[in-house]
């Protein structure tokens, strides 16, 4: 693995130079791999897996055929290289367990028993097996039990694929039955198409996985943004300015700076008016939400959050409420607000 120094501390990651894709075909040569799920990192991965030509089948439950209809309509055929969940293990030497991770354990015991000596049983996520006290999931002893984990939802994973690029994604190996679950996880996650891949353990995914999608990647983010919007909203500003200053600049302006060059660059192309108020109000933002990261981690760490998510998204009519909370949302004045602000984007009021 190469070492590379992130800001002082040096950690391993694997390249695609270092692990080549003919690396990847080598390994797999044999195997026959069975994404299970056809969700969202269902199609990402299993499209990326066809494309770069590994010998790929969808396993996917016909029940209300939403996602059957969409892995039809995405190239797969039914009996060939699409199959009712416990028929895709049957075929399989790798399972990639890609229905959602409450799914993971209500199918497990239909996924278990499916399983051959050998195999390997691999995720995308920490969860099932980290939180086995919950989920049941316990995998047999003569199985590699691996995990590859891309950084991204699973339309970047295939939009950066078809683009060329690469989501970056993490590794680890939970069970190594085999002797080969190293190379197997590494084989594969070059062969779905990813960016590097830096080593884990399911505990530490876990942890962060579930600790940033809370935090600042979504929850934070979107509870910080109507915080803002509602303040310059009951001062008297109106809609568009607010939304405006809450989220239109940060999208289209400043975020798109920082992920080219940093934190600091983007600070060095504002005004030195913002510059100087942003520098101030930064700590007094960071130590007000502090004890409440602190609190957030601790419920990830003690499976209050998990326990959660298995109860809500294992009844039948969760996506029915999912939906409703959405519509909510999208229906809200602010983002009502921001759907016509994006409609008045130059290039949208062109076409
Ligand atoms: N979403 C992401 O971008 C992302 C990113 C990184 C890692 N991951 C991880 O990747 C894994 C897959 O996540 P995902 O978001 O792609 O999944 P998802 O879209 O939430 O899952 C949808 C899939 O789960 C199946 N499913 C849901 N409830 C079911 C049930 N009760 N019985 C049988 N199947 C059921 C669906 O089929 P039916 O409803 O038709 O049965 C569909 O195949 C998870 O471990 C997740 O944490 C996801």
């Amino acid at each position: 693995m190469a070492k590379i120094d992130f800001g002082g501390v040096v950690e391993d990651v694997v390249t695609r130079e270092e692990f080549t894709m003919d690396m990847a075909h080598e390994v797999l040569k044999n195997e026959v791999i069975a994404v299970l799920g056809y969700g969202v990192q269902g199609p990402a991965q299993s499209l990326n897996l066809k494309d770069n030509e590994f010998k790929v089948i969808v396993g996917q439950a016909q029940s209300d055929k939403v996602y059957w209809d969409k892995a039809v309509a995405d190239g797969w055929v039914p009996g060939k290289t699409l199959f009712p969940i416990e028929e895709a293990v049957a075929h399989a030497t790798i399972v990639q367990y890609l229905v959602s991770d409450a799914a993971q354990m209500l199918l497990w015991p239909k996924v278990k028993v499916g399983l051959k000596k050998g195999s390997a049983l691999y995720f995308s996520h920490g969860f099932s097996i980290v939180y086995k006290d919950q989920t049941g999931v316990v995998p047999p002893a003569d199985v590699d039990v691996i995990m590859v984990a891309p950084k991204g939802s699973g339309t970047s994973v295939r939009r950066n694929f078809l683009a060329g690029s690469g989501i970056n994604a993490s590794f680890a190996i939970q069970q190594d039955a085999t002797g080969h679950a190293r190379e197997r996880t590494l084989a594969l996650g070059i062969a779905i198409g990813a960016g590097y891949l830096f080593p884990t353990t399911f505990e530490n995914e876990v942890h962060s996985d579930l600790t940033g999608e809370r935090g600042v990647l979504i929850g934070a983010l979107s509870g910080v943004m109507e915080a803002q919007y509602n303040v310059l909203r009951k001062h008297g500003h109106s809609p568009s300015e607010a939304f405006n200053e809450t989220v239109e600049e940060l999208t289209q302006s400043l975020m798109p700076l920082v992920a080219q060059n940093g934190m600091d660059w983007m600070y060095a192309n504002c005004s030195t008016t913002a510059q100087r108020g942003a520098l101030d109000w930064k700590d007094k933002f960071r130590d007000a939400v502090a004890p409440v990261f602190d609190e957030l981690y601790d419920r990830v760490a003690t499976g209050k959050e998990t326990a959660i998510v298995l109860k809500v998204n294992s009844m039948p009519d969760y996506r029915q409420k999912l939906q409703k909370e959405l519509d909510a949302m999208r229906n809200s004045e602010m983002w009502q607000a921001g759907a016509v602000v994006r409609s008045l984007r130059p290039e949208r009021r062109k076409k």
